[in-house]
C-alpha cells in the first residue's frame, strides 16, 4: 500500500488534468473509495455515495457532456485573459486552461470517473435559514472528495475535482440510474499522470487567510 507523508500529500495535491487511459488496479482503486468512507459527516449519516464508472460507453457519454460544458466556460476564462494581466499570472492561467482543453477532450478516457453523489434530505443543513447560500449541506460531501483526492495522491495517481458535469446533472441522474432525491456534486476524473502530475502548490501564506480572536487580525 502507498504511504507518504499526510502534510507532503496535501502540500503537493494539485489539480492533474493530462491522464493516462491506463487501467487502475481494482485494489488500489478500493483504497481511495475507501479512504472517502473515513470522512468526517453531520451526525454520521454519510449521505453520500460513489459511482465509479469505468463502462466505457457511460464514460464516452460523460465525457461529452464535460466537453460541451468545459467549451462554454473556458470561453469566458480565454476571453478573460487579458494584455494588462500580469505576465506570469497570464501564462499561468494558460497553461490551466490549456490542462483543461487536454481534460475536456480525454475525459471520457480516463479509466474511472467517480460520481459523488448526495442526499440532502440524510443532512442537517444548520444554515439553510441563513440569507445567503446555503454551503452546510456540502460539508457532509466535500470532506469524502478530499479524502479521496488525498488518497489518489498518496497512490501516484492524478485527479482533479470538477463540478461542470453539475450543470446536466438530469442527464447524468438518467445514465447511472441515481435514485430521487440524489444529487450529484461532483466528478473526478482518475487516472495515472501523463507526465509529473502533482507538484508544488501555488496558494496564499497563511497569514492572509487565517486570523487570531477577530476578523483581520494577524497570527503571530
Ligand atoms: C468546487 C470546485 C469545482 C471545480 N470544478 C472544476 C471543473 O469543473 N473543471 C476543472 O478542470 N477544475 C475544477 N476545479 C479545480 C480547480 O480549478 C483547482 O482545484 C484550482 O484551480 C487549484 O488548482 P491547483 O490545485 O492545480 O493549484 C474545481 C475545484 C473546486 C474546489
Amino acid at each position: 500500500m502507498a504511504e507518504m507523508g499526510i502534510y507532503e500529500a496535501m502540500r503537493t495535491l494539485k489539480a492533474v488534468r493530462r491522464l493516462k487511459p491506463d487501467l487502475i488496479p481494482d485494489d488500489v482503486l478500493h483504497r481511495v473509495l475507501e479512504a472517502a468512507t473515513w470522512a468526517p459527516t453531520g451526525g454520521n449519516q454519510q449521505p453520500w455515495r460513489i459511482i465509479a464508472v469505468k463502462d466505457r460507453e457511460k464514460k464516452t457519454r460523460l465525457g461529452a457532456w464535460y466537453s460541451e460544458r468545459w467549451s462554454a466556460f473556458s470561453k469566458l476564462y480565454r476571453s478573460a485573459l487579458s494584455a494588462d494581466m500580469a505576465d506570469d499570472a497570464r501564462k499561468r492561467m494558460t497553461r490551466t486552461l490549456d490542462a483543461g482543453d487536454y481534460l475536456a477532450q480525454h475525459f471520457g478516457e480516463t479509466p474511472v470517473i467517480a460520481i459523488f453523489c448526495f442526499n440532502p434530505k440524510q443532512m442537517a443543513i444548520t444554515d439553510a435559514k441563513q440569507n445567503r447560500p446555503s454551503v452546510v449541506g456540502g460539508g457532509s460531501v466535500y470532506p469524502s472528495v478530499e479524502n479521496l483526492l488525498i488518497a489518489c495522491r498518496a497512490e501516484g495517481l492524478g485527479c482533479v475535482l470538477t463540478t461542470l458535469l453539475c450543470e446536466v446533472e438530469p442527464q447524468v441522474k438518467e445514465l447511472l440510474a441515481i435514485p430521487e432525491g440524489w444529487g450529484t456534486a461532483a466528478a473526478i476524473p482518475i487516472g495515472y499522470p501523463v507526465g509529473r502530475g502533482h507538484g508544488p502548490l501555488i496558494r496564499r501564506p497563511v497569514s492572509e487567510l487565517a486570523y487570531l480572536d477577530s476578523w483581520g487580525r494577524r497570527l503571530a
